[in-house]
């Protein structure tokens, strides 16, 4: 890392990536602040700022910084914000077996945000505002790093291999096609994204797969899906891994064109409540981008 940045910098130890970035108020970064956090960002792929305590309009204004927004899954919701919660209404910890609390399973599985979109997500921003006691890091796994580990006739293997990104495949079990109508689920009807990525920041390559990646266009479906899960397996591993404890206020950013995360669990009689900002991916045709309000 370059000696002179306008914040502090802690890299996490043992890790191909990530950083921890303080000295910084993030209600009003500097341009210099801002041009050195995207470089930093497009280099280490996982930023952590440690209590910002951003209130939703905060958020929303520090995430605009770095691109637009991207649509939710319902078309009818112009919402910024994804609540991630299993804090009911009556401000009570939902049921395990409630759609609300069933859908966050999902999240513990591998994956990058909306891959299973024709655009997949650039950036998610997400706070902590209330957290377990225990459990309930998040974790991450470059991406990048994991491409380079592969042996080369691996890599020859995956050279122009396209996947079958799926909603359908990746949420049916726990409760994502429940949560949402015939008309919204029309919109999220499988796509194609190649298995191997070039960053358009920084041209390195990496893998770009998870639990939305259903099979490989033109292989065997169970031959190609069971080669999906061992490439994701084996590239989240450490050194390539790195999980963050969260305390109210924190605040994290995760490029998801290059980075994998998951969520851990955590008790379930616990409240636990995150907000997430999403930028979309940067393709001049993306029809998920949220119009400018
Ligand atoms: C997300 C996500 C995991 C978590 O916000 O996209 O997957 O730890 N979160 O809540
Ligand atoms: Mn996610």
């Amino acid at each position: 890392m370059d000696a002179v940045l306008p914040f502090t910098v802690d890299l996490p130890p043992g890790t191909t990536f990530g950083a921890v970035v303080t000295g910084i108020d993030l209600r009003e970064p500097t341009p210099g602040q801002l041009m050195a956090l995207l470089d930093l960002w497009h280099e280490r792929a996982v930023l952590v700022f440690p209590g910002q305590h951003l209130t939703d309009a905060e958020q929303i204004a520090f995430s605009a910084h770095f691109g637009r927004f991207e649509r939710g899954l319902r078309q009818a919701s112009d919402s910024k914000l994804a609540v991630l919660s299993n804090v009911g209404r009556d401000g009570e910890v939902v049921a395990p077996t409630e759609l609300q609390a069933r859908f966050l399973v999902g999240n513990t599985y591998w994956h990058a945000d909306s891959s299973y979109k024709r655009v997949g997500a650039k950036a998610s921003l997400l706070s902590a505002r209330v957290v377990p006691t225990t459990g309930g890091e998040t974790e991450w796994a470059d991406m990048r790093a994991g491409y380079d580990a592969l042996a080369p006739d691996m890599k020859e293997r995956l050279e122009g291999a396209v996947a079958v990104h799926s909603y359908a495949f990746s949420h049916s079990w726990h409760g994502g096609q429940e949560m949402l109508g015939a008309s919204d689920l029309a919109h999220l009807g499988p796509v194609e994204h190649p298995v191997v990525y070039t960053h358009p920041a920084t041209g390195r390559r990496n893998l770009y797969v998870g639990r939305h990646a259903s099979h490989l266009v033109g292989e065997d479906v169970e031959v190609s899906r069971i080669l999906l899960a061992l490439l994701a397996e084996e590239a989240c591993q450490p050194p390539r891994v790195w999980a963050h404890r969260w305390e109210r206020g924190d605040l994290a950013m995760w490029d998801n064109r290059c980075v994998l995360h998951r969520g851990h669990r955590w008790p379930d009689d616990q409240a636990r409540t995150m907000v997430r900002t999403t930028l979309a991916g940067d393709d001049p045709t993306n029809e998920w981008v949220l119009p400018e309000s």
